[in-house]
């Protein structure tokens, strides 16, 4: 059984991982108005993403026997200043959900839950790969400059981007 203080941040968790979702679809819809279809396709692979992390914590604290409570979600920008702006605002927002995750396992550790301590460490790997993926997309929008052809040629890279669904539990 959780306890109620780990029971909140987990449902506080299930909260950023949907906001996570709605922000990045945002930027799918910026990208796809600034015609670049590959960009807005990596995005919307990124909700995809993040929609399955939130059902990660939503089967976990049922498991639990914990109490799933969905709260209302933030509103997210709907513009950036360019392509590579929106995915610094991505990587922002990655090394935030990070530090979230690490808030986790701190408690889970403070309350001895070593169940969801556990369960986290999934989430511990994820942000690496989360935060390389981004920071990989930023490096190659960085050599490209400002050339057109360079960020054509990287659009179309992004677009090959496909969603592999993570295991269940
Ligand atoms: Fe669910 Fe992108 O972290």
């Amino acid at each position: 059984m959780l306890s109620d203080k780990m029971s909140d941040a987990l449902n506080s968790q299930i909260n950023k991982e949907i906001f996570s979702s709605y922000l990045y679809m945002a930027m799918s819809m910026y990208f796809a108005a600034e015609d670049l279809s590959g960009a807005s396709s990596w995005m919307r692979i990124q909700v995809l993403e993040e929609l399955s992390h939130a059902e990660k914590f939503m089967n976990y604290v049922n498991e639990r026997g914990g109490r799933v409570s969905l709260d209302s979600i933030e509103k997210p920008a709907f513009s950036w200043k360019s392509p590579l702006d929106a995915f610094h605002g991505a990587q922002d927002h990655e090394r935030f959900i990070s530090s979230s995750i690490n808030d986790l396992v701190g408690l889970a550790r403070e309350e001895k839950d070593f169940m969801s301590d556990n369960f986290l460490q999934w989430f511990v790997a994820e942000q690496v790969e989360e935060e390389a993926s981004v920071s990989e997309v930023i490096r190659m929008f960085k050599l490209a400059g400002s050339a057109g052809g360079g960020l054509l040629m990287i659009d179309k890279e992004l677009g090959s981007r496909v969603f592999t669904p993570p295991t269940v539990n």
